[in-house]
């Protein structure tokens, strides 16, 4: 496929200098504050957006340590409502987990929480508020998370990260719409109209020369959006996704599907010419649009050989024998023809669910359960069979462990902390319950999880 990229925006030099991180980040600072903030969202010379950011700002500072080190955080909410931060794709103790209810009391406005943990794992991860998800990601309340290897890492020129991000802005920049309407909550979720990268629409990164190496640790920040990703005068390959390492890396040959929450880790070689532009873009049916760009200058650099895989992680891959089998049905949604649900240990009919603005369910229920989907005894492996019967695809996410996804022939493929299930199919996910405590398993198009598509393990 040829991709047109459309012009980018002309951003002041300014501007542009202040989106790009530096690759050797510093780590991100002990105390991080929840709190309101302005942020440049719509292109240059059109108003600000209030957002609500860690440390105020869009996306959060980023946090980077080295794989086995510790993340040590006081979160303090300086915002009007009560908030908690989860740490997605972190396998870490249950009580560090961060949902309100669950793991943890909300934190009260004014008040703080310490956060504390080991991070097992090296890859690109994230996190994000995990109350009120709908308004509180979709107003800005995430940031990268990046956890080094602490050798083997690729040879680069230059590393990037970048989140992306969907917004439903007005041309006043202000956020349009409640968050959480029930048209965008049985339907695909807060789908928006501006998209950004870092919090800036079609950003510039620094200079590269032509056969230059990058490493692109790209996440999907936004909060119902599934993202189908190009490159323009890039190739190379996928190292990583949702953190974990590819036992080999994969050449990148088509788009790139990235649904709420997953990420993926690149490799790629400029193969612009000088004075042209590499590109990042994502697919719409109309053609391709700039997600991040990078002027192409400087001497020609010799194309390397593949890159290594990246060093296994110590997160357990599912033994497939003895797995136990759950099941567990998506239902719910427009065109989803769902009959009714329970709420709790009541029984309820579509329409009764509409009026309390639960659109969908999991396994039967509309929100989560009184008592878990299921309690596993440690170290059990679980097999488990996500049948979709909705009209929408979901990203199903599970807490506290990474999965394998299964492919047709139900061999364990890529470990992944979040799956994209088409509408109407069927997917299959093994994992090890090595991690104690209630995890939560939910939809990450947040709307779908706050109308109904959570629900929880108990790993005892
Ligand atoms: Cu990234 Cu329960 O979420
Ligand atoms: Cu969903």
């Amino acid at each position: 496929m040829i991709l047109k990229p459309t012009r980018r925006a002309v951003l002041a030099a300014g501007a542009a200098a202040a989106l790009v991180r530096p690759a050797a980040a510093r780590a991100g600072p002990t105390e991080i504050t929840a709190r309101g903030g302005r942020a440049q969202l719509l292109p240059a010379g059109h108003p600000e957006t209030p957002v609500w950011g860690y440390d105020g700002t869009v996306p959060g500072p980023e946090i980077r340590v080295a794989q086995g080190a510790r993340v040590e955080r006081r979160l303090r909410n300086a915002l009007d409502v009560p908030t908690a931060t989860h740490w997605h794709g972190i396998r870490l103790p249950n009580a560090m987990d961060g949902v309100p209810g669950l793991t943890q009391d909300a934190v009260a406005p004014g008040e703080t929480f310490d956060y504390a943990f080991a991070v097992p794992d090296a890859g690109t991860y994230w996190y994000h508020a995990h109350r009120d998800s709908t308004e509180q990601v979709g107003r800005g309340l995430r940031g990268p998370l990046v956890i080094e290897e602490r050798e083997g890492a690729p040879e680069v020129d230059a590393e990037h990260v970048l989140m992306l991000e969907d917004w439903r802005l007005g041309p006043d920049g202000m956020h349009q719409g409640a968050f959480g309407m029930p048209h965008d909550d049985s339907h695909g979720g807060r789908i928006g109209n501006v998209v950004t990268t870092n919090g800036a629409v079609e950003p510039a990164l620094p200079p590269a020369a032509p056969g230059a190496r990058l490493r692109l640790r790209i996440v999907n920040a936004a909060n119902a959006r599934v993202f189908t990703l190009g490159l323009e005068g890039l190739e190379g390959w996928t190292v990583a996704l949702d953190g974990m390492p590819l036992e080999a890396p994969e050449p990148i040959r088509g788009p790139l599907v990235l649904g709420p929450a997953q990420r993926a880790d690149l490799v790629v070689d400029v193969t612009a010419e000088a004075g042209a532009e590499a590109f990042l873009v994502h697919l719409e049916r109309d053609g391709g649009y700039v997600q991040a760009s990078i002027p192409v200058a400087g001497a020609v650099q010799a194309r390397r050989p593949v890159p290594a895989p990246l060093p296994p992680n110590p997160a357990p891959r599912p033994a497939m024998t003895d797995a136990r089998p759950l099941g567990l049905v998506l239902a719910g949604g427009a065109m989803g023809g769902m009959r009714g649900a329970s709420v709790g240990s009541e029984r309820m009919d579509a329409r009764t669910l509409a009026g309390r603005g639960l659109f969908w369910s999991l396994g039967g229920h509309a929100g989560p359960p009184d008592a878990p989907l299921a309690e596993l005894a440690r170290g059990e492996t679980v097999r488990m069979v996500l049948r979709n019967e909705t009209a929408w695809p979901h990203a199903m996410h599970l807490h506290g462990h990474h999965f394998a996804e299964l492919g047709p022939d139900g061999r364990p493929g890529a470990l992944r902390d979040t799956t994209l299930v088409a509408p109407r199919a069927t997917a299959e996910i093994a994992f090890a319950a090595d991690n104690p405590g209630d995890w939560l398993v939910h939809c990450h198009m947040l709307g779908h999880a706050a109308s109904g598509m959570t629900t929880w393990l108990r790993v005892a």
